[in-house]
């Protein structure tokens, strides 16, 4: 794993869009994997700007997110779609049919996630995963106890995590309670992982993530098994780190060819 802690979440979403950039200009038909929640907001701002003043081409990239409410029709305003298209899609030039999001109205959800994996399979795989976290150390929407090979289906939210989302719905009997999400093995597949994480809400997930062992209950201790996986954090998440001088010594040592 490679642990990069900056001071601020301006300074690592830069960092991550510049990691995102250069995947896609290496490979222009990249597999971008997508996440929602309000940790990727500054690297979709990021990329928005790249893309306007760097002419950052998404014309042949695909995207598939990790998750969406079941229930929520794309047009809820707060279905991922809707977070989708406000935060990045509708400020690119990535094309519609190429942006997937599951479908949270699937009349047959098993069949759907199948569907879903198989797109993906598809599309060639995933080249690169953004991936927030929840402070329970779900990813996606794998929430502890997830099996660490677990693919596409429906999940039950954790009491944990409808509170901590509780904030973007104004009538709490709109949010769902279920979810369709990516697995945690699906997103073990891709071939780069960027996790991003903010504040010290998150520091205790960050570190049973990066140094915990690894176990179902702390779903994204499953990367320390990623053979190319990037952590990106402010100052506030890396607190509870044992290790966090080492990795901020490791990220001043790099040489330049490998500095994102
Ligand atoms: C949500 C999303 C995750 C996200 C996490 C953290 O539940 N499904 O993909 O990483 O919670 O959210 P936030 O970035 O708002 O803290």
């Amino acid at each position: 794993m490679e642990v990069i802690i900056l001071s601020d979440p301006e300074a690592v979403s830069r960092v991550a869009a510049r990691i995102v950039a250069k995947c896609i200009r290496e490979k222009p038909h990249a597999v971008l994997g997508l996440a929602t929640g309000s940790t990727p907001v500054g690297l979709y701002r990021e990329l928005v700007r790249l893309h306007r003043q760097d002419g950052l081409d998404f014309s042949r990239v695909t995207t598939f997110n990790l998750d969406e409410y079941v229930g929520l029709p794309p047009d809820h305003p707060q279905s991922y779609h809707s977070f989708m298209r406000s935060q990045l899609f509708e400020h690119i030039n990535l094309r519609p049919d190429r942006a997937h999001v599951p479908d949270g109205l699937a009349q047959d959800i098993p069949q759907f996630c199948a569907d879903y994996e198989a797109a993906i399979a598809d599309a060639g795989g995933i080249d690169l995963q953004v991936l927030g976290i929840g402070s329970d150390g779900h990813i996606g929407f794998n929430e502890p106890s997830s099996s660490l090979a677990s693919r596409t289906r429906i999940k039950t939210l954790t009491p944990q995590t409808l509170r901590d989302n509780a904030r973007f719905f104004d009538d709490p009997s709109e949010q769902p309670h279920h979810v369709i999400t990516m697995g945690i093995g699906s997103i073990m597949d891709s071939r780069q992982v960027l996790l991003l994480a903010f504040g010290e809400g998150k520091a205790d997930a960050v570190a049973g993530a990066v140094e915990g062992p690894v176990g179902a209950m702390m779903p994204a201790s499953a990367l320390q098994f990623h053979p190319r996986a990037h952590i990106l954090i402010d100052e506030p998440a890396s607190t509870k780190l044992t290790r966090a001088a080492y990795y901020r010594w490791v990220y001043e040592q790099k040489p330049a060819w490998q500095r994102h």
